[in-house]
């Protein structure tokens, strides 16, 4: 991908997150959501490419924008010689978080060569998400105690000098139990399994591991972000509920054991991935607003170019003498 377009991408996130973060704290988690969603779909429209949306908001009849399917940026009027791309986004991961101003809450895409992304259905999905000190060491089809066995040898440590990220959920009850039962330590979280997962990826957050069930199409997202970190996740498809049942039937989807690996879940070789801070969190830091203008925080990583990025952006309104602070 060109890179103007993979700037163009960090800029999405960073208008999305900024959109979002000045509801902080209404307790109106739809219109955080919503003021996210237009900011991205904006932008998105902006680019020179012929994108498509192949993870968003849900399907055309339920979600008016960033629907599945929904074609966007400038190519699509003003010619072929922009690339096509597919486009995973989540435009605001955590709305509840955003909405009670609480930690964690993100703003994500992912975009890809045509064909480079799952096209997950809505339901949930069973994930496993570790980085690369111990990709090759875990496996979602062995137990939770033989995983927390190896990960401890893959860090070097006992495993009560673990930390594993659980969704604070009733469905988790047994999950809880067998890591307290294995000795490791847990971080219970309210949401937002894909940060927490791109936190189990990089040293120094604390965060060695992210277990249990979340939304499938976060699991695609989080599975580009391991691409793009050389972690690792997997997942498994899990209705939980009879339409979800239905919804993967439909979709083709039959055999329900079947473990997706990461590059199954995001098998493209040009896979870009931009996430940006709403709230602060483990890895980003939220949107800062001061007088003049607007500092935000993001995790930005190109897999084809190899490159990592933590940019941390200033946006100054027109005519500032604003001076920049180091931090
Ligand atoms: P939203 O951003 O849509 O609020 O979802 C947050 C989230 O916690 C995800 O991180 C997670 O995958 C999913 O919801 C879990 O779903 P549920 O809240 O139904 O358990």
């Amino acid at each position: 991908m060109e890179s103007s377009l993979e700037i163009g991408f960090l800029r999405v996130t960073e208008k999305a997150a900024i959109a979002a973060a000045r509801t902080m704290g209404y307790g109106k988690r739809k219109y955080s959501d919503q003021v996210a969603v237009e900011s991205m779909r904006e932008e998105l429209n902006r680019l020179k490419m012929r994108g498509t949306i192949v993870i968003g908001e849900g399907e055309r009849d339920k979600a008016p924008m960033l629907y599945v399917g929904e074609p966007l940026g400038r190519g699509w009027t003003e010619g072929e010689i922009y690339p096509e791309v597919d486009i995973a986004v989540d435009p605001l991961e955590g709305t509840n978080l955003c909405a009670t101003g609480s930690p964690g809450s993100i703003a994500v895409l992912a975009a890809s060569e045509k064909g480079g992304l799952l096209n997950a259905p809505d339901v949930y999905m069973d994930k496993l998400v570790v980085g690369p000190t111990a990709a090759e060491y875990v496996d979602l089809q062995k137990s939770v105690t033989e995983n927390l066995g190896q990960l401890a040898e893959a860090f070097k440590r006992d495993i009560d000098e673990l930390t594993v990220v659980v969704l604070d959920r009733e469905r988790h009850h047994d999950l809880i139990a067998q890591i307290r039962e294995a000795g490791a330590r847990i971080k219970l979280i309210s949401d937002g399994d894909l940060s927490a997962g791109i936190s189990a990826a990089v040293r120094g957050t604390g965060i060695h591991c992210a277990m249990g069930i979340g939304g499938a199409p976060e699991g695609v997202l989080t599975a580009a972000a391991m691409r793009c970190l050389n972690g690792r996740m997997q997942g498994r498809l899990k209705p939980l509920e009879k339409w979800q049942e239905e919804r993967l039937r439909s979709m083709g989807y039959v055999d329900g054991n079947k473990v997706y690996d990461t590059a199954e879940l995001a098998s493209g070789n040009d896979i870009i991935f931009s996430a940006t801070g709403v709230t602060d969190g483990d890895l980003l830091r939220g949107v800062r607003f001061f007088g003049g203008g607007i500092r935000v925080s993001s995790l930005f990583m190109s897999l084809k170019s190899n490159q990592i990025r933590f940019v941390d952006t200033i946006y100054r309104e027109e005519g500032s003498r604003l001076a920049v602070s180091f931090t």
